[in-house]
C-alpha cells in the first residue's frame, strides 16, 4: 500500500520538492533573508496540506523555526522530527553543470543545493506524514521543528528548544540528515562530530609594503602565518595543540574492530576524489579517522594580492579559518580556548595575532539499544531486506547533543544521503531512489516504533 502509493504519486513529490528547491534558502547570507521566510512557508503550508493540527512560524533573533504537530492521543509515545531548511551558499557558481536553484534530474539524482542537505531528506519526512494520514497510518504523535539556521550554527535554536521544553515534549527526535554508506549497504548513524570553529588574523607591517624595497628586511605576515599553519600537525598526522587530545575517548579494540567492519574501499574513495594517496593521523583507518578522531583543518586563507596578473606586495595582513572537529568527550569551548592559548604562543614576535572564535557544537554518540533504535533498524530490515550497520559520521549537526542536555531526549539518524552527493559543494545531489526509499523507510520506521 506504502509503496504504490509512493509509486502512484512520485512525480508529485518530486514537483513540489523542486518547488521548495527553487528558493535559495541560504541562512548565510541576509540577501536571502526573504528567501529562507519562503521557505519556512513553504514547509509549513506543506505539513498543513499532509494534515497537522497545528502549524506555526516561530519568530527568532535570525530565521523562523517551522514548529508543527499532529497529536492523535496524548497517552501514544511522541516523535519529534527534526531538519534544516536553510542551506549553504552555492559558490563557486561556475562548478556547477546546472544552475543550483533550477533543480534537474540526471542520471536519475537530483541536481540542486539543498538537495540532500537537507531539504530533500526534510521532504521525505513530510511526504511520509502524508502518507500516513491519507491510508490512516498515524501511528504515533508527531512534531516537527524544522529550522532555518543549521548551517550557521543553530544559535536561537538552543535558544527555542530552552524555552519551549513543554511543546517539546517527546519520547525520541528523529532526523535525516545523515549519510548511508550505500544503496547496497544501509546503515544507521549513531555518532557525530563536535565542532569549533576560529578565525586567525596574522599582522605584520602597518600597511601594505613594496616587496622589493622592504622584502628580506620585514616579516611577511602570510608567510608567518604558512608556518604557524604547517605547524599544527606533527609528522604522525597528529594535531599540535596542547592538550587537545587530553579528553579524547579511545575505542575499545572490540569498538575498533566494528567500526571497520562496515564495508569500505580505499580504492574507489580515491577514484572518487582523484587522489593518489589518502593522509591522516597515523595508526588510524579512514572510517576512524572520520567518525571517532578529532581533527584540524584549514577552511580557507586569504590575504594580499589575489587580483588579476601579479602586484609585488608584501602584505600587511594574513587571515584563515580553522575548524577542529571534536569527539567525545572533547568540550567545544574548552577546545576554543585551548586553541586560542595555542596559536597565540607559536605567534612569532616580529607578527600580532588575533584569534576570534566562530560557532561551536557538541560531539554525540546515539544509543543503539533504545525502542526507537530498534525500530530503525527493523524497518530497514522490512525495506531494504538487509540488517542496518552503525556508523559514525564525520560531520556535525550540533543541536543533537543539545537535545540530550536540554530535553533528555536520545536521537535516531536515520539519514539517507550519501557521502559522494557533494553537499556544500558545487552540484549537489541527491537520487531519486534515495529520496522515495527513504520515504517507504520513515514509514516503516513509526511502525516499528509504535508497535
Ligand atoms: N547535514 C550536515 C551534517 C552531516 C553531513 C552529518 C553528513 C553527517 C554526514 C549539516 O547540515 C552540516 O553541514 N553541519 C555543519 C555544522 C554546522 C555547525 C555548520 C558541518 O558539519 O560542518
Ligand atoms: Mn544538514
Ligand atoms: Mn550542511
Amino acid at each position: 500500500m506504502v509503496k504504490a502509493y509512493i509509486n502512484d504519486n512520485k512525480d508529485r513529490f518530486l514537483a513540489e520538492l523542486f518547488e521548495w528547491l527553487k528558493i535559495p534558502s541560504v541562512s548565510a547570507d541576509s540577501r536571502h533573508k526573504g528567501d529562507v521566510r519562503k521557505a519556512a512557508e513553504f514547509v509549513k503550508e506543506k505539513l498543513v496540506a499532509a494534515g497537522v493540527n497545528k502549524a506555526e512560524l516561530c519568530e527568532t533573533k535570525g530565521h523562523p523555526i517551522v514548529y508543527a504537530e499532529k497529536i492523535v492521543n496524548p497517552s501514544l509515545p511522541t516523535v519529534l522530527v527534526y531538519g534544516h531548511y536553510d542551506v549553504q551558499p552555492a559558490d563557486p557558481l561556475n562548478l556547477w553543470t546546472s544552475p543550483p536553484f533550477e533543480p534537474v534530474i540526471k542520471d536519475d539524482k537530483i541536481y540542486a543545493r539543498g538537495a540532500c542537505d537537507d531539504k530533500g531528506q526534510v521532504y521525505m519526512h513530510v511526504k511520509a506524514f502524508e502518507i500516513m494520514m491519507k491510508n490512516n497510518l498515524v501511528p504515533c504523535n508527531i512534531k516537527f521543528m524544522i529550522e532555518g539556521e543549521e548551517e550557521v550554527g543553530s544559535d536561537n535554536l538552543g535558544t527555542f528548544v530552552k524555552e519551549n521544553k513543554a511543546k517539546l515534549k517527546a519520547d525520541v527526535i528523529l532526523i535525516s540528515d545523515t549519510a548511508l554508506i550505500s544503496l547496497e549497504h544501509p546503515s544507521i548513524t549513531t555518532g557525530l562530530r563536535g565542532l569549533s570553529y576560529m578565525e586567525v588574523e596574522v599582522t605584520g607591517p602597518n600597511r601594505d609594503l613594496h616587496s622589493g624595497v622592504y622584502g628580506g628586511a620585514v616579516a611577511n605576515p602570510i608567510n608567518a602565518l604558512c608556518s604557524m599553519i604547517a605547524s599544527l600537525h606533527d609528522e604522525n598526522g597528529k594535531v599540535t595543540v596542547e592538550g587537545f587530545y587530553d579528553k579524547v575517548a579511545e575505542l575499545s579494540a572490540a569498538e575498533r574492530e566494528a567500526l571497520n567492519r562496515a564495508p569500505f574501499n580505499l580504492s574507489n574513495y580515491k577514484k572518487d576524489l582523484d587522489i593518489n594517496e589518502i593522509k591522516g593521523e597515523n595508526g588510524y583507518s579512514t572510517l576512524e579517522r572520520t567518525g571517532v578522531r578529532p581533527t584540524l583543518d584549514v577552511n580557507g586563507i586569504w590575504g594580499g594580492y589575489t587580483g588579476e596578473g601579479a602586484k609585488t606586495v608584501l602584505p600587511s595582513k594574513a587571515h584563515a579559518k580553522i575548524s577542529m572537529r571534536l569527539v567525545p568527550n572533547q568540550v567545544s569551548a574548552e577546545i576554543t580556548e585551548l586553541f586560542t592559548k595555542h596559536f597565540q604562543k607559536i605567534a612569532p614576535p616580529y607578527v600580532k595575532v588575533k584569534v576570534m572564535a566562530h560557532h561551536g557544537g557538541e560531539p554525540a554518540v546515539t544509543p543503539t539499544n533504545s525502542t526507537a533504535f530498534k525500530a530503525a533498524s527493523k524497518a530497514f530490515e522490512e525495506v531494504w531486506g538487509k540488517t542496518p550497520i552503525p556508523t559514525r559520521d564525520g560531520g556535525s549537526i550540533p543541536i543533537v547533543a543539545l537535545f540530550k542536555q536540554e530535553l533528555g531526549l536520545d536521537t535516531v539518524l536515520m539519514g539517507f544521503g550519501l557521502d559522494s552527493d557533494a553537499i556544500h559543494s558545487p552540484n549537489e545531489h541527491f537520487g531519486v531512489k534515495n529520496f522515495l526509499i527513504g520515504i517507504e523507510t520513515i514509514v516503516a520506521f513509526y511502525k516499528h516504533f509504535a508497535k
